[in-house]
Order: C-alpha cells, then structure tokens, then sequence
C-alpha cells in the first residue's frame, strides 16, 4: 500500500489530537513530522510521538518528502499557512473555519480552486456515527418530506486564549456555530437562503469587551421551503451540550444527548448520569474517521468529502448572521455572494 508522509502544523489542542490519531490510526499515513511555533510545544510533541519536529512552518513546506499538511494553527493564521503549503504542492486538511472572516475564506478558496492538491476542510461531525446514520435516514427517505432543523450548541465556558477574540476566531458564529451551520445544510441536503439571528453577551464582560456573544440564537430558512433552528450558549455548568433534531413528515430523529449514558449513579437520591465531558470524547472517532476520509482522497486522488466550497458556504452563513444581529433584520444569503 502506497503510505502519505504527514506533517501537522500547530500542535495545540486540535493540532495535537491530529498528531495521535495519524501516528497509529490511518492506515496509509505516515507522520513525520510535527511543528509548531513554540519550541517547546514542537520538541515535546515531536519527542511524545517519536517523529521529527520543527520550529515554525518553513521545514514543512521546504522538505520534499512531505505530501500532506494539517494546519491547525488559530484560526487567523488559517491562510497564509494553507497558501504556503499550497504553493508546495501539498495536499491540506485545514481545520475549521476556513478563516476568520469571509473575505480571507474567499482568498483561500479562489487560491485552493486552482490548485491540484486535495483541500479538506476540518468540519469533522460529518463523520460522527450518529450523524451519518441520521443522514443515510435522510437520503433512504426515512423521514419522509423534512420540515425543521433544530440545533442546541452548549460548550462548558467561553474559548481562552486567541480564540477569545473574535478578530482571530471570526466570533460565536464562525468559531462555534459554524459546525452547526455546516451541518444543516449537508444533513437537510439544501443550502440555507436566509438567516435572522439575534446575539449577546449578557454571561461574560470579557466577551462583551471583545465583541463577542456568550448567547446567539439563529433562525435559518433553507431553499427546500424548510426551517432551521440553531442555539449557541457559551456556558454550560454540566458538560458539553450538543444535540440536533431533524423533524419529517413520517419521522424525527435525534442525535446526542445532555449526559453521558456510559455511566449512570443510582441510589435512593435518584438516578444520575454526568454530563458529556467535551468535544474530544464526544467526536474522537469523527476525528479519526475524517483523518482517514482525508488520505484516502489522496490516494484515490478523488474529492475530499469536505470541500472548501463546503467551508465557504459556513463561512457565508455565520458572516450573514453577524450581518443580521446587529442590525436587527433577516439577511438573504443572495445578497453576500
Ligand atoms: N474541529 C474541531 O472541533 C476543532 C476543535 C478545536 C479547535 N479547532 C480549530 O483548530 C484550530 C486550532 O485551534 P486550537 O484550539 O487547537 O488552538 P491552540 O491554541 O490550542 O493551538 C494552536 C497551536 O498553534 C501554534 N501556532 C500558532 N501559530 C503558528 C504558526 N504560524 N505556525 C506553527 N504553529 C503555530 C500555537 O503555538 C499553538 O500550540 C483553529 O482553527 C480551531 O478553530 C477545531
């Protein structure tokens, strides 16, 4: 079996999670190399792993024997990495978004449309157990005619770090809901037209202070007549939450769950499960399964199962809901393009 040489650039929390699955759980890749801007963070990862490490990205794009980068550097850096990994001929899984605003989303696309390299975008729940199941429901029919979306996105706290600010995270709606929009439009199998969204900050000042919501609440209209329901709340004292329902005619199906029914506590107090932890446990098999999605379309040389034109349309999405909370008016999708 032919093997891809793999590097993963940004070696943080996803970066990190990347760089174990590669080293032993994708058959047909080969982790090489791993990179970061902190040299401790490179050394410690490259010495953990067992693979070379590097200190910024230029020995990634400069050595011959790689064939594939994962950049899951923060988000506003996004570009000028892809493009550089680009220009090398390398093939990129770039993680979610595409960029932190949608002019630089559009500047990658433009650049990925004309490149031979497979582009895949990190929207990694396509590959969820659960979603696909509720998926293969959609397209065998199951549901009969689909009515409404409805998405619930609860995350334990506000993001630390970069990703608190939403000049480099794109905000609530590109950061954190952009999954959620992702996920509407390939699960309901129609592009949304048209967004009405309101937003706040009313948990954290650190949030308000940047710009950002700690609450956002999204109505989505979709080209089938369909509606769509999206709820982002950036704290949640028992776990990570996140759950979606899809309502049809002759069915509803639910995917996830508020605990994590692995463990249950029972006594005379009553019956007890915890909440799930966060995304890592809720998605590491996504991970892994869309990691492996990723080489073999580099093998097959056939398209990544997510596109950057999948990124893009997220990508317009959560910039019409920005557009649509602050002034206070539903926004047509049309109007962006
Ligand atoms: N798919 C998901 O569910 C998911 C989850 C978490 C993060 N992400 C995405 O992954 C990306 C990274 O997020 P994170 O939470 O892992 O961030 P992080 O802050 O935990 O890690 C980023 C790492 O990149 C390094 N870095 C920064 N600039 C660099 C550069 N130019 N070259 C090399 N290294 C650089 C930093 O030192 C840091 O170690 C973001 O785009 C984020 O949206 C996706």
């Amino acid at each position: 079996m032919r093997t891809v040489s793999v590097c993963v650039i940004g070696m943080g929390r996803a970066g990190g999670l990347h760089a174990d699955i590669f080293k032993s759980e994708v058959p047909g890749a080969d982790l090489k190399l791993v990179v970061d801007q902190s040299e401790k963070v490179a050394r410690e990862a490259g010495e953990r792993l067992g693979v070379d490490w590097a200190v910024g990205q230029q020995e990634a794009i400069e050595r011959e024997d790689i064939q594939a980068v994962v950049v899951a550097v923060p988000t506003s850096s996004h570009v000028p990495v892809v493009l550089s990994a680009l220009e090398a001929g390398r093939n990129v899984l770039v993680e979610k978004p595409l960029a932190e605003s949608l002019d630089k989303g559009r500047e990658l696309a433009k650049r990925a449309d004309s490149s031979e390299s497979v582009v895949q975008v990190g929207y990694m729940r396509r590959f969820d157990g659960a979603y696909r199941s509720a998926k293969e429901s959609v397209e065998a029919g199951r549901l009969g005619k689909l009515i409404l979306y409805r998405a619930i996105a609860h995350d334990p706290a506000p993001p630390a770090g970069w990703a608190s600010d939403p000049r480099s995270s794109g905000g609530i709606f590109y950061d954190m809901l952009s999954h959620d929009f992702d996920m509407a439009r390939y699960i309901m199998s129609s592009e949304v037209v048209a967004v009405n969204a309101v937003g706040s900050s009313i948990l954290y000042e650190d949030v308000k202070s940047k710009g950002d919501y700690d609450v956002a609440c999204v109505q989505l209209t979709f080209e089938s007549g369909a509606y769509g329901y999206v709820e982002g709340i950036r704290r949640s004292p028992y776990g990570y939450d996140l759950r979606t329902e899809l309502v049809g005619s002759e069915a509803t199906i639910a995917v996830g769950s508020m605990s994590d029914n692995q463990l249950t506590f029972a006594d005379s107090e009553g019956v007890r499960q915890s909440g799930v932890k966060w995304f890592m446990g809720r998605f590491r098999r996504a991970f892994v399964e869309q990691d492996r999605s990723f080489i073999r379309s580099i093998l097959t040389k056939t398209g990544p199962e997510v596109s950057v034109s999948d990124g893009l349309r997220a990508m317009e999405i959560a910039e019409a809901c920005w557009t649509s909370s602050k002034e206070l008016r539903p926004i047509s999708l049309e109007a962006l393009r």
